[in-house]
């Protein structure tokens, strides 16, 4: 199971609400237009707290959410439970599973996987095999598409030291760094979460707010476009496309994410 986001779980919406999420989804839309794709069955592999997930199951999708953080899942369920029903909102089936060998019980026809998810497979091994167990789970003629960093855009912004944030009571440190050589970039992340009040630290001290600590460490891989369609291709693949994220050109040598559109034949 997923250590990485077992803390960070209840805060990972508030932490990522300056991420334009619908927009991201929004760009989805155009990928299935530019590609004729009418998907009837989603997987958003590595859903997280399916934000994703749940702004296409408004639209109407039949999607499932996998992923290997309980925690992370046990958000997203609530949030899809406490969701006022629109006529169009179907909602999402939640699996628990490891992206390089999974399960689930139909093929889809579409596969997304967004906001570096698959950065967190460190070995080459490790995403060959989520790229093959994609490819197995994808009916024919289906689509795999998915963002992935790029290490020139860790060397941009992994690499600038520290930050600090306060969002909704939430203060966060992000430290940062990025091993060139190894490829890897690393968080590492402090969160101090408000507990809402404390019995008084000293005499005349009237009580109030106290912070908890929690430290998580998260680490991606970087890999070269070369690499990437590479690995999709022995995986079965035979149409990949690799564009700058939020657009249709072809990615650069300073992109700093990459959208790619992979597709099984029919
Ligand atoms: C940065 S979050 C992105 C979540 C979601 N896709 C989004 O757009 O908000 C990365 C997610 O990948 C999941 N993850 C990492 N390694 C995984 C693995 N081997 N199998 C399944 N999920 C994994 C984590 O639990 C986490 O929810």
């Amino acid at each position: 199971m997923s250590e990485s986001f077992r803390k960070i779980a209840p805060y990972y919406d508030i932490l990522m609400k300056r991420i334009n999420y619908s927009g991201w989804v929004r760009y989805l839309g155009e990928i299935f237009e530019r590609f004729r794709i009418k998907p009837r069955k989603i997987l958003d592999l590595a859903c997280g707290t399916g934000v994703p997930t749940l702004l296409l199951a408004r639209q109407g999708y039949e999607i499932i959410g996998l992923d290997n953080s309980e925690e992370m899942l046990k958000v997203a369920q609530k949030k899809a439970e406490c969701r006022i029903p629109n006529s169009k909102f179907r909602i999402p089936k939640w699996v628990l599973g490891d992206m390089r060998d999974f399960k689930i019980p139909e093929r889809v026809d579409v596969v997304i996987s967004l906001f570096d998810s698959l950065n967190y497979l460190l070995e080459e091994e490790d995403l060959r095999k989520a790229y093959s167990s994609v490819f197995n789970v994808l009916e024919e003629g289906g689509y795999f598409i998915f963002d992935m960093n790029t290490n020139f855009g860790f060397s941009q912004y992994w690499s600038k030291g520290s930050e600090v944030r306060e969002e909704d009571g939430l203060l966060s440190i992000w430290r940062n760094n990025y091993n060139r050589e190894r490829k890897i970039a690393r968080l590492e992340l402090t969160l101090f979460v408000q507990s809402p009040s404390s019995p008084p630290l000293i005499k005349g001290d009237k009580g109030g707010l106290i912070y908890r600590r929690m430290d998580e460490v998260h680490e991606e891989r970087g890999y070269p476009p070369k690499e990437i369609e590479r690995l999709l291709k022995e995986a079965g693949f035979q149409e990949i496309h690799i564009f700058k994220h939020l657009q249709f050109q072809r990615s650069t040598r300073s992109t700093n994410r990459v959208m790619v559109v992979a597709k099984k034949d029919s």
